[in-house]
């Protein structure tokens, strides 16, 4: 394809890296994984960092965290803040766990969520916040941090989609009570499928580990205040102490992630380029609305929304595209309330939900990649502007 969605990020530096865990003989969950997470909490500046098998994994774990950590820990019925727009798995925990989703519509131009609606939002029940930083570009981190201070809440950063970004110098993914970062292909950097829970949180992060691997204590620390360890190694060996998953990631990830993320600050500069090429040729042109910056974006793709004052045509202009062999997609999961899945949900709308359900409607994306893409960015503009004459 001319111009994809998406490409692979891998070098020899990752090919070699797998055929050194194929040598060794030892695929499960190891050293490998180890090695990731320390390189990734000391990247990320975190206490703690826990490799799971995929970014909805990293939401699930952390999600059932919170319902056995800490003094207040979240009860069924509780209600939670989300925005409107965001991959299904954000919120699948959310509803698995039986907490009550008040959603809240995004900002058209930065599609990330309006914080303007958040006190609207609050109810005497709302426990957490999720913030979700959409395709690199960071959300108001810093004022969902002060609200959620204010009000005693938790916050959870979903920052599958924008690894690499930052606000105000700090890193997206860090600002939450906890955080989860996707590393799926096609990601900032790409494990083929894994993700990645951080916190500060010591006693989060224990009952995080433990429910990574089967609810049991072995990949506990003997003084770990989440339980007792007795002397008898025997029962020790299989003890079962929360109700977990089996969400471990293998050794083959957690090795190609130590090689790739060495290349995240530059892969993310590349795109960076890319974005500004982009921006550059798009900037003034009031058909389309592409994402505004807000922080540091680490520019996972190019959203266009076709402005709802220009009578533009969106089907004439994914025809177009697809002529001339530029791949686009539904802008993440578009609108989540637009989704069948809905009906399983316990959940309110905190007003109307225009501007996501605009960027369902007349939005897409097409893809950044960690290469430069001046040829393809260039025909891009060329096919949107004859498509939408
Ligand atoms: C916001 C968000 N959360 C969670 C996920 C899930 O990540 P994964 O595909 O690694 O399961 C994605 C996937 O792209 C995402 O965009």
């Amino acid at each position: 394809m001319f111009y994809d969605l998406a490409s692979s990020s891998w070098g020899t530096e990752e090919i070699d890296a797998m055929q050194r865990v194929i040598s060794s003989g030892m695929f499960t969950m190891g050293e490998h994984v180890r090695r990731f997470e320390e390189d990734f909490a000391r990247k990320f500046g975190t206490k703690h960092a826990l490799m799971v098998s995929s970014g909805s994994a990293a939401n699930l774990v952390g999600v059932a965290a919170l319902f056995y950590a800490g003094k207040r820990p979240l009860q069924r019925g509780d209600e939670v803040i989300v925005p409107a727009i965001s991959w299904s798995t954000t919120y699948y925990p959310l509803q698995q766990y039986g907490l009550k989703l008040r959603f809240v519509d995004v900002e058209l131009e930065t599609l990330n969520i309006d914080v303007s609606k958040l006190e609207q939002a609050l109810t005497p029940r709302t426990r957490m916040v999720v913030a979700v930083s959409i395709l690199g570009n960071p959300c108001a981190l810093d004022v969902l941090r002060a609200f959620c201070d204010k009000h005693r809440l938790v916050l959870f950063e979903d920052n599958c989609e924008s690894m690499g970004a930052s606000l105000n110098g700090k890193q997206c993914g860090t600002f939450g009570d906890l955080g989860t970062f996707s590393s799926f292909f096609s990601h900032h950097i790409s494990t083929m499928e894994g993700g990645v829970l951080v916190t500060d949180n010591t006693e989060l992060y224990h009952v995080a580990k433990s429910l990574r691997a089967h609810g049991w204590t072995r990949d506990l620390p003997s003084d770990s205040k989440i339980f007792d360890k007795k002397s008898d190694d025997f029962y020790e060996a299989y003890r079962f102490i929360l109700p977990g998953y089996n969400a471990r990631p293998l050794e083959l990830s957690g090795a190609i992630g130590v090689e790739q993320l060495k290349k995240l600050d530059r892969m993310v500069e590349v795109r960076r380029r890319n974005a500004e090429l982009f921006v550059g040729l798009m900037r003034g042109d009031e058909r389309f609305i592409i994402q505004r910056e807000n922080g540091r974006s680490s520019w996972f793709a190019f959203t266009i929304v076709l402005n709802p004052k220009c009578d533009l045509q969106r089907a004439k202009i994914m025809n177009a595209l697809k002529e001339a062999d530029i791949g686009f997609r539904i802008i993440t999961g578009g609108c989540f309330l637009r989704h069948d899945v809905i009906k399983y949900f316990d959940y309110e709308r905190v007003g109307e939900m225009r501007n996501a359900d605009l960027a369902h409607d007349r939005g897409f994306f097409v893809g950044n990649h960690p290469r430069e893409l001046r040829p393809q960015i260039e025909r891009l503009r060329a096919v949107l502007d004859t498509a939408a004459r």
